[in-house]
C-alpha cells in the first residue's frame, strides 16, 4: 500500500523492492530536510517529515516508510559537493583508475556513464583519460559545475526513460557507475531496469554505498536521513537486481562514509562471482543482517546513545564549557534532532562549504559559521559530526587539540577524546 501524507509524499506500507508487507521498528521522530540548511526568514515554512526504517524479513532491505519527494532534497540550492574533502577525491581518482585499467582495459572507445555525478569528482578521471562520458545529475548547481571544468553532464533524474535516450545517442555503456546515489532512488526497480537497458550485455554496473553492516555495528544510526532511502547490504542488493538480470559478482569493503560497500554486477552470466560474494554473505547472515531481532536490538543502541550524548553535553554546558560541532553533515540532522541538541549547548557549527555558511542547521537552528571562526577562537569541546572524515580532520586540527581542545565523538560510542 502507498499512501500520501498531507504533502503529497510517498509513506509505504509495502516494501519498494519485493512488494512484501512491512513495517517501521522504529521512528526518530519529525525530521527536516537533512541538506535543507536555511536562511532565518525560511523557518516559517521548513518541511518536516517522520523519520522511520523499516527492515523487510522477505528481501532483507533496510529502507525509509517515508521519503520527501526528490525535488525537495535535489534542487539548485543543493548544499552537497562531493569535492570538499581531499580524502574523497583521492577515493573518487582511485576508483576511477581502477575502473578505467580494470574492466575498460584493451576496449575500444568505451563509454562510462555516472548515476548522480555531483560536480564531477569521479568522471574528470575518464574526461582527462579522452574516455567517453556522460554524467546524470538531477542538482543544477553541481551539474553546472561539471559542465564548467567540461563534464558532460545531463542535469536529470536517471529512469528507463533515459537509459533508452542515451543509448539512442551514445550507444550502450561499458560501465555504468554510481557513488552514493543508489540508495536515494526510492524506484530501485525503475533504475535496475534502466541499467539493464544501457548497459552491454558484458558491461559492468559498478556502485558504492554506506553499509548496513557497518551501521548496525558502530550505531551509526546518523546514516539513516531523508536521502538515504535504503541502506544496502549484499543480501539484500544481490535479491533487488537479480529479477533485471543483473547478478553481483563482485563486493569490496570501502573505509568511505563511515564504512561503506562497492557492489559489481554484470549481466547474469557474463563475468564468474568473485569467492568475496559468497563470503560477505555468509558474513552477513553470522551478523544477523537478515533477521528482524538484529534491528530491534540497533534500536536499543540508538536510544542508549541518544542518552549519553545528551548526558555529555548537559554535563559539559553545566560547567560553563564552549561547545562548537565540526562539519554541518547531512548526516548531523539526524543525530541533533533525535537527541533534541539546541544551539544553547553547540554555539555554532563550523563548515568549509560556502553554501551553508552563514544559515542555520535544519530543524535545530544551530548557525552554521565559516572554518575560519573555529580557528579564530577554539572552543572548549568540538563535536565531531564529520566523524567520517575523522583521520583527515584530526591530522589537520593539531592546533586544536594543543591549545587544549576535545574532540567529542558518538561513533562507535560516545567518547571524549584528544
Ligand atoms: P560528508 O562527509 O559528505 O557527510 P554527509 O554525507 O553526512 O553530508 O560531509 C562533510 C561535511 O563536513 C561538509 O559539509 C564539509 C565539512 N567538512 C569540514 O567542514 N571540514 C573538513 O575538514 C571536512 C573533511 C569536512
Amino acid at each position: 500500500m502507498l499512501v500520501t501524507n498531507k504533502t503529497g509524499d510517498a509513506r509505504i506500507g509495502h516494501c519498494r523492492i519485493c512488494n512484501a508487507q512491512i513495517a517501521p521498528f522504529m521512528s526518530f521522530g519529525r525530521m527536516p530536510i537533512a541538506n535543507g540548511f536555511l536562511k532565518p526568514d525560511e523557518i516559517e515554512s521548513e518541511y518536516f517529515f517522520e523519520l522511520a526504517p523499516a527492515f523487510c524479513d522477505a528481501c532483507g532491505m533496510f529502507q525509509l516508510i517515508e521519503q520527501p519527494q526528490p525535488e525537495k532534497m535535489f534542487h539548485q540550492q543543493y548544499a552537497f559537493y562531493s569535492s570538499t574533502s581531499r580524502y574523497m577525491q583521492r577515493h573518487f581518482e582511485a576508483f576511477a583508475h581502477a575502473v578505467i585499467n580494470g574492466p575498460l582495459a584493451g576496449r575500444a572507445d568505451p563509454f562510462v556513464v555516472e548515476l548522480g555525478s555531483n560536480d564531477g569528482i569521479m568522471l574528470q578521471h575518464f574526461q582527462r583519460c579522452g574516455l567517453r562520458h556522460l554524467g546524470v545529475e538531477p542538482s543544477a548547481n553541481v551539474a553546472d559545475m561539471a559542465r564548467n571544468r567540461g563534464i558532460s553532464t545531463v542535469t536529470t533524474f536517471f529512469n528507463s526513460k533515459l537509459a533508452a535516450d542515451i543509448s539512442a545517442e551514445h550507444g550502450s555503456a561499458d560501465a555504468i557507475l554510481a557513488a552514493n546515489v543508489m540508495c536515494h532512488i526510492p524506484d530501485l526497480p525503475g533504475v535496475a531496469a534502466g541499467v539493464q537497458r544501457l548497459l552491454k550485455s558484458d558491461g559492468i554496473f559498478v556502485f558504492e554505498d554506506p553499509y548496513l553492516g557497518d551501521m548496525i555495528a558502530k550505531t551509526s544510526y546518523d546514516q539513516i536521513y531523508d536521502e538515504h532511502v535504503f541502506i544496502f547490504s549484499a543480501t539484500s542488493v544481490r535479491r533487488a537486481f537479480a529479477p533485471f538480470g543483473l547478478e553481483l559478482v563482485d563486493v569490496a569493503p570501502q573505509v568511505t562514509h563511515g564504512g561503506s560497500m562497492r557492489y559489481t554486477l554484470a549481466p547474469k552470466g557474463s563475468r564468474k562471482a568473485s569467492e568475496s560474494v559468497d563470503q560477505q554473505l555468509t558474513k552477513e547472515a553470522v551478523l544477523g543482517l537478515d533477521r528482524a531481532e538484529t534491528y530491534l536490538k540497533f534500536k536499543t543502541n540508538c536510544e542508549s546513545s541518544r542518552i549519553g550524548l545528551t548526558q555529555t553535553l548537559e554535563r559539559l554546558r553545566g560547567q560553563g564549557k564552549r561547545i562548537v560541532g565540526y562539519g554541518a553533515t547531512s548526516k548531523s540532522t539526524t543525530v541533533i534532532n533525535y537527541c533534541k541538541i539546541t544551539p544553547e549547548q553547540i554555539e555554532f557549527i563550523s563548515d568549509t562549504t560556502p553554501i551553508k555558511q552563514g544559515r542555520l542547521s535544519p530543524g535545530a537552528h544551530i548557525p552554521v559559521r565559516p572554518y575560519g571562526e573555529f580557528l579564530e577562537r577554539y572552543p572548549d569541546y568540538a563535536l565531531l559530526f564529520a566523524w567520517n572524515h575523522a583521520a583527515e580532520i584530526r591530522e589537520k586540527e593539531t592546533g586544536f587539540v594543543a591549545a587544549g581542545g576535545r574532540w567529542i565523538v558518538y561513533v562507535p560510542e560516545i567518547a571524549i577524546v584528544s
